[in-house]
């Protein structure tokens, strides 16, 4: 089946609904908080100018159907260094190379900048995204201590 990542619009955020709905799977694996389901408002400002730091990546079959979805968060670009967010894939497309579909889109858009640093958070308890960063050559950077609800972060890095 013919497969694509594009950059998301506004149009697609119930696409986005949709991939992102899947971390409600981790219920109690990982504290509320950290899968929270964005709501349509919540992404709304990255799509009409308000909040342009992310950039949201969508990965959708030859039918449009969503597959996966990630953001790369522009903040620090001046400076050379993007963030990978949110990588998601849904769970019956997984293992099927669309996450590496996602992130091989995240590097294009660094070297196309110039960004010499990729790097994202992540947590122990997601061993397959643990296993899946370093197939592509993320090196696990540190461990944060009580980073995200009173709760340890992976740091993984990807030096261009
Ligand atoms: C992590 C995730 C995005 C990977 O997406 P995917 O599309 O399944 O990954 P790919 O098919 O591109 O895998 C690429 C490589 O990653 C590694 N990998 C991926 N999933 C793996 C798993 N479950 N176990 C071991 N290695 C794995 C393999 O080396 C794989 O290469 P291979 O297919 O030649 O074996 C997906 O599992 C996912 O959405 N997980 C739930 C959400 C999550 O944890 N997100 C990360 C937030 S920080």
């Amino acid at each position: 089946m013919k497969r694509k990542v594009r950059l998301a619009t506004q149009d697609d955020i119930t696409k986005l609904i949709d991939v992102y709905s899947e971390w409600q799977k981790f219920k109690g694996i990982l504290p509320d908080q950290l899968i929270e389901v964005d709501t349509p408002e919540g992404l709304k400002k990255y799509f009409d100018g308000s909040n342009p730091t992310r950039i949201y990546l969508l990965a959708v079959d030859e039918a449009e159907n969503p597959l996966g979805a990630c953001y790369i968060d522009t903040s620090f670009l001046k400076l050379s260094s993007i963030r990978l967010g949110d990588m998601m894939v849904k769970e019956k497309n997984r293992k099927q190379r669309v996450g590496s579909m996602l992130v091989d889109r995240v590097i294009e858009y660094a070297r196309e900048n110039k960004v010499k640093k990729v790097w994202l958070w992540s947590q122990e308890e997601l061993k397959s995204a643990v296993k899946f960063y370093e197939s592509k050559g993320f090196v696990l950077e540190g461990r944060q201590k009580n980073q995200f609800c009173n709760k340890d972060a992976l740091l993984f890095g990807l030096v261009l």
